[in-house]
């Protein structure tokens, strides 16, 4: 478990890249995942927030700090991301680095004691312990409010089994008929999943197969949207799916069996040892 939060508050940030032929942009889109984890619930950090706040208060670390953040002694620091003046100078500061689209984690909102009424955010814990967010969609609602949320695009990289949810599918549903909904391939609303392994197959479908027709449906409930000629809304074209992971072998036979688009890695060859280790692995 150190191990794994060592880890998150090491790689915060990811490229991913996915080519776009419907803007004639002469680069491929560049998106980067949004862990926010850099909020106060109630005046507390909220338990994902909790370990980035210990991880970065010891002074040699300070430099890796956001520029939200203030250090209150070599040993404390604090910040609250949650705030419309933050997200607003993200999105400009965004921009100018030449960033396409955020992809926003999607984790579970749990209750006090990290209860949660859904099995499937439930089973999370499994995956990540502690991880048990009272308002872990600050960031998106942030953006959505935000000025200038038309600069910088957006979409989900969805988090275990509880995209296979009807009801957080519906939520998906309506974000991706927004304008800033990132797409490609002539309009197909772009996806991630990701810590989706055999697993969450049994719970999602009790198996792969299950699961392909799940995340089908789900396809299809995107295709349908706004199907019937009394409604002005558009349906949505097919969904392009991305299953994301560590390794190379492991992302594309799970892929394949869940009828996915296309693969990505969550780490990138990157310049410290611990980062190494993991390609390292990856590449296993
Ligand atoms: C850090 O500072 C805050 C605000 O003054 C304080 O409540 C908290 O106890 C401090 N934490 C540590 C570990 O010193
Ligand atoms: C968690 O549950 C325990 C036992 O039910 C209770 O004593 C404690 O106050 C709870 N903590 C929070 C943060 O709700
Ligand atoms: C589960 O909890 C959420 C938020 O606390 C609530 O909106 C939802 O209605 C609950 N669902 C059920 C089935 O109790
Ligand atoms: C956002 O996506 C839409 C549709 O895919 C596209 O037309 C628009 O140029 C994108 N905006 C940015 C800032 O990349």
């Amino acid at each position: 478990m150190a191990r794994f939060f060592q880890f998150f508050c090491l790689i915060l940030f990811v490229l991913i890249f996915a080519t776009s032929s419907a803007n004639k942009k002469a680069h491929p889109s560049v998106g980067v995942i949004r862990w926010d984890a850099w909020n106060l619930f109630d005046g507390q950090y909220d338990p994902i927030s909790f370990y980035s706040h210990r991880c970065l208060s010891p002074e040699k670390f300070h430099y890796r700090l956001p520029f939200f953040a203030t250090v209150l002694s070599p040993t404390n620091t604090s910040y609250n991301e949650d705030m419309q003046s933050i997200m607003d100078q993200e999105i400009l500061y965004a921009k100018h680095a030449g960033i396409d689209y955020w992809a926003f984690d999607t984790y579970c909102a749990y209750r006090p004691n990290c209860t949660t009424n859904t099995t499937f955010c439930a089973e999370y814990l499994q995956i990540a312990p502690h991880y048990c967010p009272r308002n872990p969609a600050y960031g998106l609602h942030q953006y959505l409010s935000s000025q200038y949320n038309s600069l910088i695009n957006f979409t989900l990289l969805l988090l275990g089994s509880s995209p296979c949810d009807p009801t957080f599918q519906a939520s998906y549903l309506e974000l991706m008929v927004l304008p800033q909904f990132q797409t490609v391939f002539g309009g197909r609303p772009l996806l991630y999943l990701f810590q989706f392994t055999e697993v969450e197959a049994k719970l999602c479908g009790a198996g792969w197969s299950g699961s392909r027709d799940v995340f089908n449906r789900f396809r299809q409930m995107a295709i349908n949207r706004g199907g019937t000629c009394l409604d002005f809304s558009i349906g949505l074209k097919n969904p392009y799916m991305v299953l994301m992971d560590f390794k190379v072998p492991t992302v594309q036979a799970h892929a394949n069996l869940l009828g996915f688009d296309a693969i990505s890695m969550y780490t990138l060859p990157g310049g410290t040892t611990e980062v190494s280790i993991l390609i390292r692995n990856s590449l296993d």
